[in-house]
């Protein structure tokens, strides 16, 4: 498969690398073309470097890596991206307080879909830090990382499982895009108790699924 990926830091490194690795191709692209460049040798054959309009336009997947800010002018000079699955792997978290800039309206994910109708955005890769993404496998006690993915195009979600699977991951189905604010806002809270010093993997053991909420019985309003 061929990807473009827009940016050239450190998910674009840990991702990149990854991808090439298991046979794709990938044109990382950022504002300073040298340092795209240097990403792109670093990652080796399979690996190249260009503006973002030529990331958008390389391949039929292209992932988005940019700081959060600047996800507009980033996907403005990217151009169309018409028929593209865009993977948005983006965390619009303000530093220090662990909130979600885009608080009070949809998330970045929704934002892109709808300032993009023609691109089949998905969300995925945003749960976990870069260095989990350059493990070969990322896996933990045995069982590999399971990565929740929401979007609406029953292809690029194809697309972006094929990419899960490939560097060793298990994806797990997020719903629909208007899912993907959850997983934005999961993100932040995670990473607002992770930089606190607490143990993330301690607070989410598994569930018997038959005493969920929406397995229980359903009782009449004002009935309790
Ligand atoms: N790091 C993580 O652990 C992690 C995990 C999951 C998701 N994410 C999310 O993934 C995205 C990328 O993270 P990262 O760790 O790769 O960040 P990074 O290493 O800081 O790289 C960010 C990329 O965005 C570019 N950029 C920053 N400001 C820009 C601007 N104003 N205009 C154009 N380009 C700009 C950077 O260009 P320069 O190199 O020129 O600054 C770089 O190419 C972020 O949204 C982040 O929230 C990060």
């Amino acid at each position: 498969m061929r990807i473009g990926i827009l940016g050239a830091g450190g998910m674009a490194d840990a991702l990149g690398t990854q991808w090439v690795r298991a046979g794709h191709e990938v044109l990382v692209s950022g504002r300073d073309p040298a340092k795209a460049r240097a990403l792109a040798a670093r990652i080796g054959f399979g690996a190249y470097a260009g503006s973002w309009a030529e990331a958008a336009g390389f391949g039929e997947v292209v992932l988005l890596a940019v700081r959060a800010h600047a996800v507009p002018e980033v996907l403005a000079a990217a151009g169309d991206l018409t028929g593209r699955t865009l993977i948005d792997c983006t965390n619009a978290v303000v530093p220090g307080a662990f909130t979600l800039a885009t608080a009070g309206g949809p998330g970045t994910a929704e934002r892109i879909a709808r300032q993009r109708p023609g691109a089949h955005v998905v969300k995925a890769f945003n749960l976990n830090h870069v260095d989990i993404w350059r493990m070969r496998p990322p896996a933990f006690g045995g069982a590999p990382l399971g990565v929740p993915v929401c979007g609406d195009d029953p292809a690029a979600l194809a697309l972006a499982r094929t990419l899960i699977t490939d560097i060793g991951c298990t994806p797990v189905d997020g719903g629909p895009l208007e899912r993907a604010g959850l997983l934005e806002a999961t993100a932040a809270f995670v990473i607002g108790v992770w930089a606190g010093g607490a143990d993330v993997r301690g607070m989410f053991p598994p569930a018997d699924p038959g005493r969920l909420p929406d397995a229980a019985p359903q009782t009449a309003p004002g009935s309790r």
